[in-house]
């Protein structure tokens, strides 16, 4: 199964052990530019294509109908025959056996957690169905970023969506009934992943994460968010804990960005709702801050999420462990946690060792980041500057 055109020719490229140079020689011949067939490992559209389908037919040694199948589309025109014949065609089709890994031992444990040194997909499928409350996952983003572990970063696309949707259907069957779903990635990558989590559970939101981690590229938007997928399983039974954040204010004068109006007497003294833009995580860049070279996601980030879908007692699995940010974060709120990481599990270890430093930060994040309208500093900078405070408004 194929999710890109350019991953299908190459398997017929390979099948005919041909080199990449003779194949876009073929495609030149049929006066397709090379540039047109690089650009393909990009994209899974067929939309751009379509002009050169009898070259891809010819090339593929398949029919247009069968390129289409391929890259599991059912051409709008095959769909009424399709479900006419659905009962002879599912027939015909054998699941792909899946082999249950027994007797994975953990590296790791603590009073609410298990850490398993292992792929994720191995310790998945040890889990019971509808055995946790809360996923939350950030996997690597096929960036071809270079982790301490091998792990290959730069797949084909077909390769990376189709190992994506077999650990995010694992993730969906250990889900209990009225769980949360959260998964972490770049938003090219969330346009799969949402196209996959609609089949199986119930959008939430699309949550923008504020993050302008790159330079402008030209011709583009500006990317300046990751996207972080709220996804629920079945319909209304899900724990929401509504979370609360300061307003935004000046950093100079401590005025607030937002005009809140004629309402400013009715806010919440416990500060504002959080909403589905994210613009208060900060990247943990600074050496100081970070357990590990490579990317980490903050205590405050995580704290959000997993106060916000779960309660104490409840089980978090994330199968993605990388510094451990997941798994600290739930044991200093009190929920059981499952990990699985693949790379160094010492960082992890270390940082559990060391966890007065993510429980300090972590007070820090619910002192002055959270369940207030304005944090001490601001409140003496608004004082200062002659603003309103929540009590002004108080008979
Ligand atoms: C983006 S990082 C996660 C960072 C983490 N959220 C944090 O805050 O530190 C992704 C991690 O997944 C790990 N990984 C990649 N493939 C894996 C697999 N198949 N099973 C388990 N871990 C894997 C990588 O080694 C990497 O540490």
């Amino acid at each position: 199964m194929y999710y890109c055109l350019y991953d299908l020719l190459n398997e017929k490229r390979t099948e005919k052990g041909e080199t990449s140079q003779e194949m876009y020689r073929f495609f030149q011949g049929k006066k397709i530019k090379k540039a047109d067939i690089v650009q393909l490992k990009d994209t899974c559209s067929i939309g751009s294509v379509k002009k050169f389908l009898p070259a891809i037919e010819e090339y593929t040694g398949m029919t247009e109908l069968e390129v289409y199948l391929s890259l599991g589309i059912i051409p709008e025109e095959y769909k009424k025959s399709f479900f006419d014949n659905i009962t002879s065609i599912s027939q015909m089709l054998v699941p792909e056996s899946k082999e249950r890994v027994t007797g994975l031992s953990p590296i790791f444990s603590t009073q609410f957690g298990t850490l398993y040194n292992a792929d994720c997909l191995d310790v998945l499928s040890m889990l019971p169905d509808e055995s946790v409350n809360v996923v939350f996952a950030d996997p690597p983003f096929n960036l071809s970023k270079e982790y301490d572990t091998g792990i290959k970063d730069d797949l084909g696309m077909s390769e990376y969506i189709s190992w994506s949707y077999k650990w995010l259907g694992e993730c969906v069957r250990i889900l209990k009934p009225g769980g949360s779903m959260f998964i972490y990635n770049l938003p090219k990558w969330g346009t799969y992943y949402a196209d996959f989590l609609n089949k199986y559970l119930t959008f939430r939101s699309w949550i923008g994460v504020n993050m302008k981690a790159s330079l402008p590229i030209a011709g583009r938007l500006y990317p300046a968010h990751y996207a972080l997928l709220y996804y629920v399983k079945g319909g209304q039974a899900y724990t929401f804990n509504n979370q609360r954040i300061p307003a935004e204010t000046c950093r100079h004068c401590g005025g607030e960005l937002h005009d809140y109006g004629g309402y400013k007497n009715k806010m919440n003294p416990s500060g504002v709702n959080v909403s589905d833009i994210w613009s208060d995580i900060y990247p943990v860049r600074h050496k100081k801050d970070k357990n590990r070279p490579f990317n980490e996601l903050s205590v405050k980030m995580l704290d959000r999420i997993i106060s916000m879908s779960s309660n104490p007692g409840d089980t978090v699995f994330d199968p993605f462990g990388g510094s451990g940010t997941t798994y600290v974060v739930s044991e200093l709120l009190g929920r059981n946690w499952i990990g699985s990481e693949l790379g160094n599990c010492k960082i992890i270890t270390d940082r559990f060792a060391n966890i007065q430093r993510d429980r300090d930060t972590l007070s820090q994040v619910q002192q002055r980041e959270k369940n207030i309208l304005f944090s001490e500093p601001v409140r003496i900078l608004r004082k200062k500057n002659g603003f309103w405070l929540p009590e002004d408004f108080k008979k």
